[in-house]
């Protein structure tokens, strides 16, 4: 989604938003703009703006590296465009008349139609075809004075979600902020403020945060920050310090930041275990949920969005096995809209990598209001969703850049093993023995997920060879059904190659009909007991003409003959394999991205975090 970065202080503002903004071209975006108060010649205060569509070397290029636009206070962003095709008239940021106010925004401003045609009757003009620029012209209709003021008022007026960073021509030095549902936070530092839709953009200049909360309007100079709620009362918040080395949000050498969270991806996993691991057994403080509670469950409801979905699918069938309990799985943006049944006794659980998907941060907010106890697997810590849960359970998987989520999902699948084993024992369904087994299991996946990289040039010379493919399919039953939509999702986020991922048993009902001569058809076989029918299935596609590549464990040859590739992985409990199946997978698309010389780390259309519905 949409970048922002503000600053205020003594240094020159332009090259530290520039700065910012390209740690956050992960977020995906189409043109970038600043906006930087500075003195004119007469020596009266203006902004300037400077805007540019496509990518910010376009913007770099324009200002001289920031060095054109003079001034210590400004705010820069990278807009993912909702409202109004990808243009300048169109980027961010966009100023009332004279630029008395000027704004940038992550998010959508719902009732924002209504507000244009009240104030083009008042005589305001616009000139963009966006959602945000009603934001600076109501401003500039409220403002008396009092900025604080000003902002509560807008607040009080515009309906949807937001991230804003505002500038006022006639307030020297002075920076403001305010958020609801979208992603913001303020760092400080000696020389000066910062405002940041994420830490990479700032990291290099503090680890001073601030996590601004709903509706709280934070205010920066180049000497103070202070925060106000609705009432424009000033309250006091605590500051959070970011562990992260700054190493964690660079590429450290690898080419590409999805190659290089691919290769963390055994760190992920055992920093996310570990912790929880204690005298051989699960721990689960942070649930902050008694024995008995945990006996209370009746069900499960685990809602999330696109890879973070397919943790789901892979949880539900850990958690039905170990634990016994009922699972259902839902995508968040129809959870939140189809009146779902919650049974009395059902604990939500939403997973989310950023914390901020709007999606999901919706479907907790329904599932709290309903009276139902939210436990949030996240990965950002401090974000909306880990802030909004009643309990949060942190995948420690360090920053993850890539728009492609990787070492995420994978320390996410740990999270639902862990979490599985718990309840199990505290319900009674995983004796001693079984969850030490489990547990045993578990710590070697590392290992497992290491060994696969080593082989990784078997699967860099299959996809070279598939990487003209215009269609694939990737098929498998139970949990490598669950397996083969990531793999699937995997492949047409980077590659933009058309894939589906489709129940095995289910193709002959339909789809077998698209198998063309030479389609690729990958295979996920990891479940012993459906070696056999998947076998079938993939027979079937053969015969039609399919390429067929199989994913399976050592040990399983009954695909020799079949398959004109076989990818094998290390054997580990049927209930683990997505950990195992998911790397070469993961690799695959890496690698077909690259042959079609595509931008891996940021797709096209495609943002890190979707902070809008
Ligand atoms: C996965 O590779 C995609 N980037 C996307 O599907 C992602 O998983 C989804 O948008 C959910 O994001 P979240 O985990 O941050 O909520």
């Amino acid at each position: 989604m949409c970048g922002i970065v503000g600053y205020t202080g003594r240094e020159e503002a332009a090259p530290i938003l520039l700065d910012g903004l390209a740690r956050l071209e992960y977020r995906g975006y189409d043109s970038a703009g600043i906006a930087v108060q500075s003195r004119d010649a007469e020596g009266s205060m203006r902004t300037q703006v400077r805007k540019a569509k496509g990518r910010l070397k376009a913007l770099c290029e324009m200002t001289g590296n920031g060095r054109d636009v003079r001034g210590c206070c400004g705010i820069g962003h990278t807009r993912w465009a909702t409202h109004g095709e990808p243009s300048v008239a169109n980027a961010h940021p966009h100023s009332s008349g004279d630029r008395r106010v000027t704004v940038v925004h992550n998010g959508i401003i719902e009732n924002y139609r209504e507000i244009r045609e009240h104030l083009e009757k008042k005589g305001h003009v616009f000139t963009s075809d966006t959602d945000t620029e009603v934001v600076p012209h109501l401003l500039d209709d409220y403002y008396r004075g009092d900025p604080v003021e000003a902002i509560i008022r807008l607040i009080s007026r515009v309906r949807g979600s937001y991230a804003f960073g505002i500038i006022f021509s006639d307030r020297p030095g002075e920076l403001y902020a305010v958020r609801k549902d979208s992603p913001l936070i303020v760092g400080t530092a000696e020389d000066g403020n910062f405002i940041a839709s994420d830490v990479p953009a700032i990291l290099k200049y503090t680890r001073n945060v601030y996590l601004i909360d709903e509706l709280e309007i934070a205010k920066l100079t180049a000497d103070e920050v202070r925060f106000y709620n609705i009432d424009g009362e000033e309250i006091e918040k605590k500051a959070t310090l970011i562990e992260w080395d700054a190493k964690a949000a660079e590429k450290d050498g690898y080419e590409h930041f999805m190659l290089k969270e691919i290769h963390e991806q055994s760190q992920a996993i055992r920093r996310t275990i570990e912790p929880r691991l204690a005298d051989g057994r699960v721990v689960m403080d942070e649930l902050g949920m008694s024995e008995e509670e945990v006996r209370a469950v009746s069900r499960i409801h685990m809602v999330a969005c696109g890879s973070a979905y397919h943790v789901c699918m892979c949880a539900k069938t850990v958690f039905e096995e170990t634990a016994r309990i009922p699972v259902d799985v839902d995508l968040a943006s129809e959870f939140r809209y189809r009146n779902p049944i919650l049974l009395p006794n059902t604990l939500v659980i939403v997973v989310s990598q950023s914390g901020e998907t709007a999606d999901t941060l919706a479907a907790l907010r329904e599932a709290k209001a309903r009276g139902h106890r939210v436990l949030a697997i996240v990965n950002v810590v401090g974000s909306s969703i880990a802030r909004e849960a009643d309990s949060v359970f942190y995948t420690w998987a360090g920053p993850e850049i890539a728009v492609a989520t990787t070492k995420a999902y994978s320390a996410q699948l740990a999270a639902a093993y862990l979490l599985a084993i718990f309840f199990g024992k505290v319900r009674g369904t995983l004796n001693d023995a079984e969850a030490r087994k489990m547990i045993k299991e578990l710590q070697k996946l590392p290992a497992h997920v290491d060994r696969l990289l080593e082989e990784k040039k078997k699967v860099q010379l299959l996809a070279a060879k598939l990487a003209a493919a215009n269609d694939m399919f990737f098929i498998g039953r139970g949990l490598d059904y669950a397996i083969a939509m990531e793999a699937s999702l995997k492949c047409k986020e980077v590659s933009y190659i058309h894939s589906e991922a489709y129940a095995a048993g289910e193709l002959k009902h339909g789809s077998i009909s698209l198998i063309e001569e030479g389609m690729p058809v990958i295979g996920i076989a990891t479940q012993e007991d459906l070696y056999e029918k998947t076998r079938s299935n993939l027979v079937e596609c053969k015969s039609r003409g399919g390429f067929i590549i199989a994913v399976t464990p050592y040990g399983n040859y009954s695909l020799e003959g079949v398959a004109d590739e076989i990818i094998y992985v290390p054997k580990t409990l049927p209930a683990y394999m997505a950990s195992v199946a998911v790397v070469p997978m993961q690799l695959f698309a890496y690698y077909i991205s690259l042959a079609r010389g595509l931008d891996v780390d940021k797709p096209r259309n495609l943002a890190k975090s979707v902070t809008v519905e």
